[in-house]
């Protein structure tokens, strides 16, 4: 059984072109004109592009008293139908737990998955165990990166001797160190402060967390992981004091990646001021959004290349649960949702108002995420060999964002109301169509995980960079007698 995408324009990271695309057995298996196969897909008036990658998601995360509402179904339902065909998921042991059971548990939990699918180990405490573990996390689990929490005091946090050991762990093992960069005791400070005003709506949520304490964290991050020796991934860039650090890190030679969100982007600070405290407490999320500085500031980030990729930090809370913090914001649970509208809300506000071209956009939606994971070409490429996970993009399809007929299971959307030109005509999980013309044919179980190996060329070139400059003791003939 072969599938045949035809009459479409191919757009990758680096070419744009008219050919057909054939599909046997969930693979790519020719690339050229006039093809043919059992089954037709009609790409006329469309770019076929490879499927978005989103790195950052939590479905169904334990996270500040209770689970995000989105679990691998529904989140990865949501992914494909707006053209998103693989997800990456955050292992969270508890505190003291081993890595090895945190990784049962997610094992079980996304065996539902509808599209394929790869995890992150986070590193929530430190030890001996931890340690010894992330050899066989990185070595029997295919998984190459490792999640540091410099916020959530008192819960996810590491401190900075923690993230030095577990960068330099990482550096040995050929793996990437990934951190949520704000300054945690900072915060800490500040949201008792404001609470002792009497400041305890969700905008104190966003006071408590300027800037300056994402900044701060981004650059020591930057400064710990060129002290160990290994490159660095920063999850949620949201500012620019974030970006600079991260700018000016690259321009010394250090390979440092930035990832802001699509929220990020495209909503901005005023939503905290909303009289409504449901419409405010849905948009808590940390870091949280900015303003319309910090938003040229990523979107110039992306067409210079200072930043790499584009995610959600998908992490959905229904209304119910985002009141949890009524009286107090601390509590409101921290996340909102995004994979249905990363690919779509991009396209309109970034290809369509010329900030970005298509060929930056399919980078940064798949093509770079996928370098950054060493999962290059099999995802992220419209390549002979690779996974055929495709998306069939209309650039004329276009709808308004409502939460009404959104695949996600919560009951709201932070892009509510927003019109949106560009969308999936076919979204092809592996070869087989899950998106056809906005008609959901998803098969729960289908999503396999994807397993990731250590050393990617970053790896290598930063392990065999430290070796050649390295410490060595100066061997010295005649050494003068002590001076006792
Ligand atoms: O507010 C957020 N971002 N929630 C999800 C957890 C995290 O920090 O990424
Ligand atoms: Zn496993
Ligand atoms: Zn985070
Ligand atoms: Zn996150």
């Amino acid at each position: 059984m072969s599938t045949v995408i035809k009459g479409g324009t191919i757009v990758t990271a680096d070419l744009t072109y008219k050919a057909d695309v054939k599909i046997e057995g969930g693979k790519i298996v020719e690339i050229g004109p006039n093809l043919s196969g059992d089954e037709v897909l009609d790409a006329a008036g469309c770019y076929v592009m490879p499927g978005g990658i989103d790195p950052h998601v939590h479905l169904e995360m334990p996270f500040m008293g209770t689970y995000s509402a989105d679990d691998f179904e529904s989140g990865t339902r949501a992914g494909l139908a707006g053209g998103t065909t693989m997800v990456v998921d955050f292992c969270l042991p508890d505190p003291g737990q081993s890595l090895l059971d945190a990784l049962k548990r997610w094992d079980n939990k996304s065996t539902r998955a509808n599209c394929d699918y790869s995890f992150h180990m986070s590193v929530t405490w430190w030890g001996e165990q931890v340690f010894n573990e992330m050899k066989t996390v990185v070595e029997e689990h295919g998984i190459n990166t490792f999640k540091h929490f410099m916020a959530y005091k008192g819960a996810l946090m590491v401190n900075d001797d923690e993230m030095f050991a577990s960068f330099q762990r990482c550096a040995a093992l050929g793996a990437l160190p990934l951190v949520h960069a704000e300054n945690g005791d900072v915060v800490a400070a500040m949201q008792q402060k404001l609470m002792d005003e009497g400041n305890n709506g969700p905008e104190g949520h966003a006071y408590s967390r300027p800037p300056s304490v994402e900044g701060e964290a981004t650059n020591r991050a930057i400064i710990i992981a060129d002290m160990a020796g290994a490159p660095l991934y920063v999850v949620h860039t949201s500012c620019e004091q974030a970006h600079e650090a991260i700018r000016r890190a690259r321009q010394n030679g250090m390979r440092v990646y930035g990832e802001p969100l699509i929220q990020h982007l495209t909503l901005d600070e005023s939503e905290y001021f909303n009289k409504d405290w449901d419409h405010a407490a849905r948009r808590v999320m940390s870091p949280p959004f900015r303003n319309k500085q910090h938003q040229d500031s990523l979107w110039a980030g992306l067409a210079a290349g200072s930043l790499q990729v584009v995610a959600t930090d998908h992490c959905a809370f229904t209304t119910d649960q985002k009141r949890f913090g009524v009286g107090d914001f601390r509590k409101i649970p921290n996340g909102t949702g995004g994979l249905e509208d990363r690919m779509p809300m991009l396209w309109t506000y970034g290809v369509n108002t010329g900030r970005l071209t298509m060929n930056e956009f399919v980078a940064v939606t798949s093509t770079n995420i996928a370098k950054i994971l060493n999962v290059y070409p099999r995802k992220g490429a419209i390549l002979v060999g690779a996974d055929a996970d495709i998306v069939v993009w209309d650039p004329k399809r276009s709808k308004t964002i409502s939460a009404k007929n959104q695949q996600s299971s919560i009951e709201y959307n932070v892009f509510e109301g927003k019109e949106v030109t560009g969308l999936p005509r076919y979204t092809l999980t592996r070869g087989v169509v899950a998106i056809e013309e906005g008609t959901v044919k998803t098969r729960e179980g289908h999503g396999q995980f994807v397993k990731r190996e250590p050393f990617a060329a970053v790896n290598k070139a930063l392990s065999t960079w430290k070796e050649i400059t390295a410490p060595r003791k100066v061997e010295r003939s005649g050494i003068p007698a002590s001076g006792v």
